[in-house]
């Protein structure tokens, strides 16, 4: 197998190569003055399996999706014999239902688009609903992340510490971290209104006074869900809270937010590739392509 460096997860790949001893094939990248993307593989994959690593991370969400498509294309027509997707951030998950009436699935479109452009295979990391994956046109799985990130607390000393899940949904993924942490783990209740975005949360019987919490999540995007929730913990005496979060999106001035909410620490991974990206996906990938040669 050959790793192809897309040009959103440049470093990400070369770690995995590293990792894997599989060897790196470096891409050629610009975007013209239109804004439409330019790509071109700098190595032979001919008659080689192929793994692309490519986020699809904002900014440029969009664009990131077609350097991704263009690098399948171009592995597909200059031999590569498979192509496996390797998606640490998939852009569009969390449109996976029609909530409202003239909607698409947007994430099943995006899984199409790539499976034209000649890929073959997929793997992501927290992927927002994982029966998603079951629409796609090809086999697609999700690693989890958040062990990593409950060992990254850990290590920082906070063997113990309560992980919650700022919705319901999100419970398995306090869960995998509760494993990790060996604590004790809850959630707090998170309504959205489908038209304005707007969220309620609300907490019942959870006990948190003077404990150390970490807040577990899947996306931070805009930071209200871990704004809400900090404030939450905090009204409910806890002493120190922390976040950890897959993919760190952190839309405008969230991280701020987030801190000034009381929050002491971000942790996220380098499917965002960013200032709170301290945990690398790398380890998790490489095993996961071992496994798959
Ligand atoms: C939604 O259900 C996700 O799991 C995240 O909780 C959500 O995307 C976070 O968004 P925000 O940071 O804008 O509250």
């Amino acid at each position: 197998m050959k790793v192809i460096s897309g040009p959103a997860s440049k470093e990400l790949a070369e770690e995995v190569s590293a990792q894997t001893g599989f060897p790196n094939v470096p891409v050629l990248s610009k975007v013209f003055p239109d804004g439409e993307s330019y790509v071109r593989l700098d190595g032979n994959v001919q008659g080689e399996e192929v793994a692309i690593v490519q986020t699809t991370c904002p900014p440029m969400q969009d664009g990131r999706l077609f350097q991704l498509a263009f690098l399948a294309d171009a592995a597909k027509r200059t031999g590569a014999t498979k192509v496996t997707a390797v998606v640490p951030y998939l852009a569009y998950a969390r449109q996976d239902k029609m909530f409202l009436a003239g909607e698409g699935i947007s994430v099943e479109t995006i899984a199409r688009m790539l499976k034209a452009a000649g890929i073959d295979h997929f793997l992501t990391v927290n992927i927002h609903s994982e029966p998603t994956l079951k629409q796609f046109p090809f086999p697609a799985k999700t690693l989890s992340a958040i062990p990593a990130i409950a060992d990254y607390f850990v290590k920082k000393g906070y063997k113990g510490a309560f992980a919650l899940s700022p919705d319901k949904g999100a419970m398995y993924i306090a869960r995998q971290a509760q494993e990790v942490l060996g604590g004790d783990v809850g959630y707090l209740s998170k309504t959205r209104d489908r038209y304005t975005g707007q969220t309620v949360q609300t907490a019942e019987g959870l006990k948190v006074k003077d404990k150390t919490v970490i807040i577990l999540d899947d996306i931070i995007s805009t930071g209200g869900t871990i704004v809400g929730a900090a404030k939450i913990l905090l009204e409910q005496g806890a002493k120190h809270v922390f976040c950890g979060c897959v993919h760190g999106l952190l839309i405008g001035n969230a991280e701020k937010r987030i801190l000034d909410a009381g929050i002491e620490e971000i942790v996220g991974t380098n499917s965002v590739p960013g200032s709170v990206s301290k945990v690398s996906l790398a380890p998790l990938i490489s095993q996961a392509l071992k496994g798959a040669v």
